[in-house]
């Protein structure tokens, strides 16, 4: 069997480099890819992700059997739709589907109709109503912008004067849709569901990301600076509720509505009071999850696409151990920062995943925000961090930097 990975970051590494390792696959091709990739795959880095006609050619050319996209904006942008339509076979959702990711408001007003747990929210869609709201609602309110924004379009406001500043920075001008929600306090986690339809498994294994840019969540959203599972103090009951109370009903829900989701469905939850509710859904996995999750998952994930397909039973296999990854970043990331910069010290082999870096003539310069996440494999969280820590101090470069604490959270309680 022939694959197809459609992607250029981390998390694309770590789909090629499990798919490599399926027993049912040939050969792993990626497109664009990253230099990393080479050992795992054939990079087509002449073809780019936008570049739909081109992708489908190769497939065709290719005789490829399947293909997985990795990234959301060839999703939202229709990809799945170009190739299914010419009968190749996709891991992902068309672009109808993954409107859950890509409008706020598309998936608000669906958990909404579908009773699915999630903060109260309110869509507006002018300046002036949205200063008005700003200047009495509850505080802290969190200010999300209808549309992608890589995690980075999310502001919590907690006192009036930054919720009125927030408003302004999303709204350049007087039109435009933004939600406001309420501001929901505990522990955020990420959960991986496959769904075909109104067919759903969630992952068996919660990861947990960690998405401000500096230690203990300080500063602003990033896309992921670090991620590890399992995460074993949120227990199996909190994942019987949020299967129950989420993955089962949106999937149900999609299909209900005719929006046929095929693919994976990226439950970002947070653990209140009251039960998990959802913060975001996205459609496709996550970036950093991906890197930890499949580094820890040990069963087949081809298998386990091809049983989705089929509607058959799928039982994920995990190796019994910790996987912590810690993002080395550009300084400056989420905001302004400068390339080029020489970046050495690491194996491309094991031990790390690489999503923001070229080679320029025989050295690997950083070229993104994120730039290489550095895996730890452990009995412990402790042991996992260990080893983390020590590829990322491993890596040479006078422009990145990371987080001290990835993986703290589980050791603390
Ligand atoms: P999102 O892009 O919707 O995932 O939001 C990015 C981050 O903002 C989340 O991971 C949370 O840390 C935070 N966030 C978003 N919505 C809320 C909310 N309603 N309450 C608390 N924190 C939130
Ligand atoms: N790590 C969060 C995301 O992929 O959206």
């Amino acid at each position: 069997m022939k694959v197809l990975v459609v992607g250029a970051g981390g998390r694309e590494h770590a789909l090629a480099s499990k798919l490599n390792q399926s027993t049912i696959i040939d050969q792993v091709f990626v497109i664009p890819g990253n230099e990393a990739m080479r050992n795992v795959a054939e990079v087509h880095d002449e073809i780019a992700e936008s570049d739909h006609q081109g992708i489908l050619k190769f497939a065709k050319q290719n005789d490829i059997d399947w293909v997985v996209i990795g990234p959301e904006q060839p999703l939202i942008d229709g990809l799945a739709d170009v190739l299914r339509k010419e009968q190749i076979k996709v891991f992902g959702p068309g672009k109808d589907a993954a409107q859950i990711e890509g409008s706020k408001l598309f998936a608000k007003q669906l958990m909404e109709k579908y009773h699915i747990p999630t903060a109260e929210y309110r869509e507006v869609s002018n300046r002036s109503v949205a200063i008005n709201y700003v200047e009495s609602c509850e505080l802290p309110v969190v200010i999300k912008k209808d549309g992608l924004a890589a995690g980075k379009g999310v502001i919590i406001a907690k006192s009036r004067e930054e919720a009125i500043e927030g408003v302004k920075a999303v709204y350049p001008n007087e039109e435009g849709k933004v939600v406001f929600e309420r501001f929901l306090e505990g522990e955020e986690f990420s959960l991986m569901t496959f769904v075909n339809g109104d067919y759903a498994v969630p992952f068996d294994c919660i990861a947990q990301d960690h998405k401000r840019a500096y230690d203990n969540d300080e500063g602003p959203n990033t896309g992921g600076m670090g991620a590890y599972c399992p995460v074993s103090h949120i227990d199996k009951e909190v994942l019987r509720q949020t299967n129950e109370q989420i993955a089962q009903p949106i999937a149900k829900a999609m299909a209900q509505e005719g929006h046929e989701f095929f693919g994976l469905l990226y439950i970002g939850a947070i653990l209140t009071k009251e039960g998990p509710k959802v913060i975001e859904f996205n459609a496709r996995f996550g970036d950093p999850e991906a890197q930890v999750l499949l580094t820890r998952l040990d069963s087949d994930l081809m298998e386990h696409i091809i049983a989705l397909d089929e509607q058959n039973s799928i039982h994920f296999e995990w190796k019994d151990e910790v996987v912590v990854g810690v993002m080395l970043a550009s300084k400056g990331y989420p905001g302004n920062y400068s390339k080029g910069h020489e970046v050495s010290g690491f194996k491309l082999e094991s031990g790390y995943f690489v999503s923001g870096l070229k080679k320029d003539g025989e050295h690997f310069v950083n070229s993104g925000g994120r730039v290489i996440l550095a895996i730890g494999e452990g009995t412990t969280v402790k042991e996992a961090q260990k080893v983390a820590y020590e590829n990322a101090q491993r890596i040479k470069c006078d422009n990145l930097f990371y987080r001290n604490d990835i993986g703290d959270k589980a050791i603390k309680i």
